[in-house]
């Protein structure tokens, strides 16, 4: 009789945020207590193929990414009377079963609502935000028009779902430089910073390679800073401390690009961010503002730009990264709850509103 909880991680998935979530998945693997939980890696490839996962090896290793290799395909049961089942398709028969899922996810398939509206078909509790919050904090074009519905202020925007030009006016409003992003992007993939209009065409070829919607935004000048949230199981929100990035100017693309997070080792946080009081208490209330403005649940970082003139949201992040370098489990750290914790905080509060 086996009374640990059975958790599957699922890592891996579609998006091109793929590895990262790979090192996110291995880092909540090595963390998660052996005494109260068994693990169930499960895969996703990049092609979105379920497999059996692994537990370790999954870290970046000389700027070499992991990716899900596949096995055996697996499958999720749909059946709420068999919930938590995960059949072998390969081989037939039964896989694992399990109690909770912790869907280790970043981007479109995994942090958009996709495969929570699978689980919430399937019965099984899962961590983290449901199908409306993730849905809406993966696309910044809705993520912005629910914050600014609550008064948050966040960076205006022109969006563009196609190959049109920008009108005279909409340059003059945007000024330059601005931000070229995808919509429901991550990692800052497909990001560019343009300061001149000359350079717009490239850099929305960059961005609509990875999205069909794409996002202009004026350049938002200030410090870089995030505030990690955390929910318990009896619904109650905690604001982490913030963190500062710092060295982002130094960096070789001259903001947080992908390189900058994951390879170049060159940001470093400062945590908590030196701010004055009254800026950490007034980001912290902004960050459970827009938790509680988009209807996350269990976990979420909000992206701040502190400048001269008060505080932006510039993203809210409804499964962010779980690297050994990542802000969300180090700003959690820094505010008394350890990773551990963190994970069986997690996991109590999926538990704990499936009940
Ligand atoms: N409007 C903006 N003004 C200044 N910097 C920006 C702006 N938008 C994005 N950036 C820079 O690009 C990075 C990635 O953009 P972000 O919107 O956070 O997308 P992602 O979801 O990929 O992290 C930010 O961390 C910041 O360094
Ligand atoms: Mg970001």
């Amino acid at each position: 009789m086996n009374s640990k909880i059975r958790v599957a991680v699922i890592y891996g998935g579609r998006s091109t945020e793929h590895s990262v979530s790979c090192v996110s998945a291995g880092a909540i693997m090595a963390n998660l207590d052996p005494a109260k939980y068994e693990i169930i890696p499960i895969g996703i490839t990049k092609d979105g193929a379920w497999t059996q996962g692994v537990t370790s090896g999954l870290e970046i290793h000389n700027r070499m990414l992991p990716e899900v290799a596949m096995g055996d395909e697996l499958t999720l049961s749909l059946n709420p009377a068999t919930k938590g089942t995960f059949y072998n398709l390969s081989k037939g028969g039964v896989h694992a079963q399990v109690d909770v899922i912790l869907p280790v996810l970043h981007g479109p398939f995994g942090e958009d609502g996709t495969i929570q509206g699978l689980f919430e078909l399937s019965g099984v509790p899962y961590a983290g935000a449901g199908v409306l919050a993730s849905a809406a904090s993966m696309d910044k074009e809705y993520t912005k028009k629910l914050l600014a519905a609550e008064g948050i202020p966040v960076a205006a925007q022109v969006v563009l779902t196609g190959a049109r030009e920008l009108q005279e006016e909409e340059k003059h409003s945007l000024g330059l430089p601005v931000f070229v992003k995808p919509a429901r992007g991550g990692s800052s993939i497909g990001v560019s910073r343009v300061s001149d209009w000359s350079e717009l065409a490239a850099a929305l070829d960059v961005a609509f390679a990875t999205d069909s919607k794409v996002l202009i935004e004026p350049e938002i000048v200030g410090q870089e800073v995030e505030i990690g949230v955390l929910q318990y199981a009896d619904g109650s929100l905690l604001a982490s401390e913030p963190a500062l990035l710092a060295g982002i100017a130094d960096s070789e693309d001259g903001f947080y690009s992908f390189d900058t997070k994951y390879l170049d080792d060159v940001v470093t946080a400062q945590i908590p961010a030196p701010l004055e009081p009254a800026v950490t208490l007034e980001i912290k209330e902004m960050a459970l503002e827009a938790f509680r403005a988009l209807d996350c649940a269990g976990l979420s970082r909000v992206d701040f730009f502190v400048t001269e003139s008060g505080a932006i949201v510039n993203e809210v992040n409804t499964f962010p990264g779980f690297t050994p370098i990542s802000m969300y489990p180090q700003v959690l750290a820094h505010s008394g709850v350890e990773y551990t914790r963190l994970l069986d905080c997690l996991i109590e509060q999926a538990l704990g509103s499936a009940a």
